[in-house]
């Protein structure tokens, strides 16, 4: 069984020393894809930058910008039996790029922004059937309203509730408290725990699932 995992946050360059990022860590879908090589599986990681040692046993494709990410996560996609959207992708990029370093004195104090892809919803609408395809809502307020909602709108077939309200938990945490609800309307609620567990938890329910 052939498994895709993307983790980590990306990069949205500004210039050549400036760009827009998020505080993803990539520990969470570091450990998803462990927990998968672990099962046997197959398993490509797509990372964005994270200071992680590579998962043995896993292919790593690196990548650093959204758009980079989505290339590499459509070009293995068709293959794929279980996807898994673990990475914080930025949802915008600055509209220029600039390709020499910006003096200070020189930048302009507003940044405009273009939207990036939305990777998962992409991925969702490609989906064939006996794809099992999982994605990940952080949130900080009204969490469980949000990830049904995100669940339904990208076609997805689970989704990991993630609160990141708290510091003791989600980005850059070890730790994490998750609900994994799937698309048939099943809610699992997992202890406060380390990401390593949750991941073995949660990788053979969806392996039983898929
Ligand atoms: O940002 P949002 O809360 O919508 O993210 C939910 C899911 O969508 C996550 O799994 C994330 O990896 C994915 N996503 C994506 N491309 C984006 C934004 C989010 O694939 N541009």
């Amino acid at each position: 069984m052939n498994c895709l995992i993307s983790a980590g946050p990306t990069r949205e360059w500004i210039d050549p020393v400036r760009f827009l990022s998020n505080p993803s860590s990539g520990k969470m879908g570091y450990a998803l894809a462990r927990a998968a090589v672990d099962r046997g599986m197959q398993v490509t990681l797509v990372s964005g930058p994270t200071a992680l040692k590579a998962p043995a046993g896993a292919e790593v494709l690196y990548v650093e910008t959204a758009r980079e990410m989505q290339e590499a996560m459509s070009q293995r996609f068709a293959k794929a039996d279980l996807i898994i959207m673990a990475a914080a992708v930025s949802d915008h990029r600055p509209e220029t790029r600039s390709k020499q370093k910006q003096k200070k004195e020189q930048m302009r104090m507003t940044l405009d922004l273009v939207a990036n892809p939305d990777i998962l919803m992409e991925l969702g609408k490609q989906k064939k059937n006996g794809q099992t395809l999982v994605g990940f809502a952080a949130e900080t307020e009204n969490l469980l309203p949000n990830a049904r909602r995100k669940l339904r709108e990208k076609n997805l077939d689970w989704i990991v509730a993630n609160d990141v309200s708290e510091k003791d938990r989600g980005f850059q945490s070890d730790f994490n408290k998750i609900s994994l609800l799937s698309k048939e309307q099943n809610e699992m609620d997992f202890e406060y725990q380390e990401k390593n567990s949750l991941a073995r938890k949660y990788t053979s329910m969806l392996l039983l699932a898929t």
